[in-house]
């Protein structure tokens, strides 16, 4: 990250968040349903499928998980309404898991049921490490109750990730793989840019080779090109992965992807409670700081 941006980062707080919002639109796929379909249509229409996420995370009470769950009810039904090629991602401590672990299984266990009854499929997100047990044991559960249209996501940054990831595959598991975002320590996560890379490429080959469903969620060129060589050499068909990406990045790289044959799937987020979210994606584009400074001085 260049000085400037690190300047920026640690000044966030107290940058207004209109100003904010304003540069930060680009990821947000407005504030309302309405607007997601609105805006899923015009993906889908270009060839791309969407995973839905309503914006927010760790709740304050089971009252306020329960609320979530409601929430993402009417998002799923919407989607098979309008036709969309869209399923769903979800946030375990948005839906309760830091509160009570059996009020987060309900939650999600009921959007997984509805979801099966639209015959969708429900990503579990994976958050910060304290609680990659907890969302995996979710995951486990519901698959031993029968439900088989969900999946996880493993990030490559973890150290326990391989022996993870070698589990999930044995189990036949539907895998999102990203580097991962949350600020781990040293003793759990490798922080270097190219060990991150190279190990993620290292699990892409295990959950290939081992006949999983790959959502491969990356912008890196670098991954992205490596991901084409391992589907090459495998000599695998298109319909047994994904490349994923967040709406609002790396546009022409995506639509690439598109053109080379690929399945690719774009991460649409909405709703109210978009800062946490677009601060997170603010810091990891490398044109932040200009586009901050340009947002305050060019009004
Ligand atoms: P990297 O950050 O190195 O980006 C590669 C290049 O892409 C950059 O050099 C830049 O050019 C461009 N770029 C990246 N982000 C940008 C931005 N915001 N604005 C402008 N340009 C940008 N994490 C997690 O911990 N749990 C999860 O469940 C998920 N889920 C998830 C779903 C999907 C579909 C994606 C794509 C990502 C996630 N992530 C995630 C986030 C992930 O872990 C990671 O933080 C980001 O994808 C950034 O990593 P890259 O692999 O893109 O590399």
């Amino acid at each position: 990250m260049s000085l400037l941006n690190k300047l920026v980062v640690s000044a966030m707080p107290f940058i207004p968040k209109a100003v904010v919002g304003q540069v930060a639109k680009r990821y947000i796929a407005g504030t309302a349903l309405r607007d997601a379909v609105r805006v899923v249509k015009e993906l889908n229409s270009m060839g791309m499928m969407t995973t839905i996420d309503l914006l927010g995370e760790d709740v304050k009470d089971a009252g306020e998980a329960h609320q979530v769950r409601d929430n993402i009810i009417p998002i799923l039904r919407a989607i098979k309404e309008n036709q969309l090629d869209s399923n769903m991602s979800i946030k375990p401590t948005q839906l309760g898991l830091r509160i009570d672990k059996e009020c987060g299984y309900q939650n999600i266990r009921s959007l997984v049921d509805e979801a099966r009854r639209l015959a969708n499929f429900v990503r579990i997100d994976m958050e910060d490490a304290q609680t990659t047990d907890g969302t995996l044991e979710i995951y486990r559960r519901l698959r031993r109750e029968g439900f088989t249209n969900t999946g996880v996501v493993i990030q490559a940054y973890l150290h326990r990730s391989e022996s993870d990831v070698r589990a999930l595959v044995k189990e036949g598991a539907n895998v999102r793989l990203c580097k991962g975002i949350y600020n781990e320590s040293r003793s759990i996560a490798y922080k270097g840019r190219q060990e991150i890379r190279d190990n993620f490429l290292k699990l892409l080959h295990i959950i290939l080779e081992g006949g999983s469903y790959a959502g491969i969620a990356t912008h890196d060129d670098y991954l992205i090109d490596g991901a084409y060589d391992l589907i090459q050499k495998l000599g695998l068909k298109p319909a047994q992965y994904e490349f994923q990406m967040l709406l609002g990045v790396r546009e022409s790289r995506r639509d690439q992807i598109v053109r080379d044959g690929h399945r690719l799937r774009v991460y649409a987020p909405y709703g109210e409670q978009w800062y946490a979210y677009s601060t997170r994606r603010l810091k990891e584009n490398p044109y932040m700081a200009w586009y901050i400074t340009k947002a305050i001085f060019v009004r």
